[in-house]
């Protein structure tokens, strides 16, 4: 693998899926891979699963770790080619990533959306920037369009629990009182497309998520309808994508509750809003796999690192 910007980077999911589930049985299995090889984790936003679960892993692959909160602790970066730097911006993306690529051998980055300027948001300038002005390979922590890392980590979740072969999963919409991104439900929606699931979106008429991300996904507005036979629910709020970053909706009835997903196992990224996105008693119940979905990060993580430090 030559970076993980994307879900498209992956060269056989299956493969890195059992890869994931080997390397959680041994964790420690390549720790002569990441031997004298550094990662820089460079945050622009909060994280608590993303940068532990990633420190996890490269140190289970014998990797040196360096984490920066960029916006907090670095020079304010000017991703604009040609601009003339007489404002807020003291260095810009050429040098930075470049000067990054000389101290460590993967760059790892958590960029999100601004959520007022779709077409900006879509371009990726952060990511894409570092991917062009570095010379080592990138990592996607969480950018503006895409959470793969996340992604790789509910199919491994989903291949873990399921209890038939192709089981049916749901990713609902849920309420929340603050606009957040399409990442998380993006990634999770290309991911079910690229395994083998029964797959259906639920959510209130105005949330279409990207019809180029969702391709031909059964799109239900109607929540319980969507609910009844699943084996796997998946709940998450986002702002609207049509009316870009509004919420257009914060309709409580849209919260899981145990009587709407019966015997389903219930998922979510974290961190989750508790009686808002998922009533107490899912996540409190035996049902909830949110813990394990966590613990699976390091695996997925882990399983991208090495593939790259073999690359
Ligand atoms: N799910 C996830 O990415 O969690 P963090 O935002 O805490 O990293």
């Amino acid at each position: 693998m030559k970076q993980y910007i994307d879900l498209e980077d992956i060269n056989n999911v299956d493969q890195l899926i059992q890869q994931a589930i080997q390397l959680k049985s041994d964790p420690f299995a390549h720790k002569q891979l990441g031997k004298n090889k550094s990662i820089g984790m460079l945050f622009f936003n909060s994280s608590l699963r993303t940068r532990l679960s990633t420190q996890k892993a490269a140190q289970n692959l014998g990797m040196n770790i360096m984490v920066m909160n960029l916006n907090s602790e670095g020079w304010g970066l000017e991703f604009e080619d040609g601009s003339v730097m007489n404002a807020g911006t003291a260095e810009h993306i050429k040098e930075a990533a470049a000067v990054i690529s000389q101290y460590v051998d993967v760059i790892a980055l958590r960029a999100f959306p601004s959520l007022t300027d779709k077409v900006k948001d879509e371009e990726e300038q952060i990511i894409r920037s570092f991917q062009k002005y570095a010379s080592v390979p990138v990592v996607n922590m969480e950018s503006a369009t895409a959470h793969p890392l996340q992604a790789l980590t509910d199919a491994i979740t989903i291949q873990e629990f399921k209890q038939k072969e192709r089981p049916k999963v749901v990713l609902t919409w849920a309420p929340h009182p603050r606009a957040l991104p399409h990442a998380v439900p993006n990634s999770f929606a290309k991911m079910m497309q690229m395994i083998d699931v029964d797959f259906c979106i639920t959510h209130p008429e105005g949330y279409e998520l990207n019809p180029k991300i969702t391709g031909n996904t059964p799109i239900v507005y109607n929540q319980n309808e969507a609910l009844k036979d699943a084996d796997f629910v998946y709940a998450k709020n986002w702002s609207s994508y049509q009316d870009y970053g509004q919420i257009k909706s914060t309709d409580e009835s849209w919260m899981l509750t145990l009587d709407k997903i019966k015997a389903a196992k219930f998922m979510h990224c974290l961190p989750v809003r508790r009686n808002m996105i998922v009533a107490d008693e899912i996540l409190d119940s035996d049902q909830s796999l949110v813990i394990q979905q966590a613990n699976n990060r390091t695996y997925a993580a882990q399983a991208v690192l090495k593939e790259i430090l073999e690359d």
